[in-house]
């Protein structure tokens, strides 16, 4: 039996969403209306268990009136506004924000990055060979999990995942300022020296691959890493009595990662370093 928690009912207001009127819930963001009504808007520094942070600003939206364009993620859905989702304006500044991304990080394994640079005609090779870049080896520190800062966008997912939105940890954090600001544990001491759990709810909420489990990156360098040949399989962690969801992702008979779902009641997404990690027993079976 599976448990839906119950909301009090939220009045519906009306808004005008590229030139349709609109019903969203009081409360709604910009874009849960535009998710809703089957627009697909770009995220990155979104995330469905994580308070906007409106870092990335690719998803901005025109909202008739406003000096500034307004980050759908963030931004709620007002009675009797008019946002444009397609404006020329709202369109060139996410091409910008691409371009300004993907010259600086490696967004190789960001999930649809290819093809938001293809619709938004993107052009990041027009900041040349010198665009400023972390040109840093991965982190490999630890049997678990690898921290590749190549690849991050400093979203801010991973902190607030670590820190007082769910895991309580503080492993990680920001450090530096302005232009040398960048993800690290405190005193930039390896992981194994940090005060990291291997909770692994940083990854989960990674949207980049910046942070990913150690399988996944051995097997990416060996070219074996082939998402479209995985399973997933949803079942229950059996390593305590909180019995929190867990998703497997196998490969060839192998699990080769462990997430949990963001709807899931019990673990909103997140895991300890049990359900997450300790699944190697399963393939160890003589
Ligand atoms: S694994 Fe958990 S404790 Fe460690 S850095 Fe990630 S979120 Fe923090
Ligand atoms: S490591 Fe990932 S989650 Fe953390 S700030 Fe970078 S891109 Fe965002
Ligand atoms: S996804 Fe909205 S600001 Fe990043």
């Amino acid at each position: 039996m599976t448990a839906v928690p119950l909301r009090l009912p939220r009045r519906l207001i009306e808004f005008t969403l590229d030139g349709q009127e609109t019903r969203v819930p009081e409360g709604s963001t910009i874009l849960e209306a535009c998710r809703a009504a089957g627009k697909d808007i770009p995220t990155l520094c979104q995330g469905d268990t994580l308070t906007p942070k409106n870092a990335c600003r690719v998803c901005v939206v025109e909202v008739a009136g406003a000096r500034t364009l307004a980050p759908a993620c963030s931004r709620r859905a007002e009675a009797g506004m008019t946002v444009l989702t397609g404006s020329e304006r709202a369109r060139h500044s996410r091409k910008v924000v691409l371009e300004l991304l993907a010259s600086a990080t490696d967004l190789s394994t960001t999930p649809r990055a290819d093809e938001w640079i293809k619709e938004y005609e993107a052009k990041p090779a027009r900041f040349g060979a010198g665009a400023a870049r972390v040109n840093e080896e991965p982190k490999v520190d630890n049997d678990l999990y690898v921290r590749d800062y190549d690849k991050c966008i400093q979203c801010y997912k991973c902190v607030d995942a670590c820190g007082e939105q769910w895991q309580n940890t503080f492993a990680i954090a920001v450090a530096g300022r302005g232009f040398d600001a960048r993800i690290s544990t405190e005193h930039d001491v390896p992981l194994t020296d940090s005060a990291c759990v291997y909770c692994g709810n940083c990854i989960e909420v990674c949207p980049t691959g910046a942070l990913s489990f150690k399988s996944e990156f051995d097997m990416r360098a060996a070219g074996t890493w082939d998402e479209r040949a995985q399973t997933e399989t949803t079942t229950v962690c059996a390593y305590c009595g909180v019995g929190c969801n867990i998703t497997l992702h196998v490969q060839e008979n192998e699990i080769v990662k462990v997430t949990s779902p963001h709807d899931s009641p019990v673990t909103h997404g997140n895991l300890c370093i049990k359900g997450r990690f300790g699944f190697q027993h399963v393939q160890n079976r003589v």
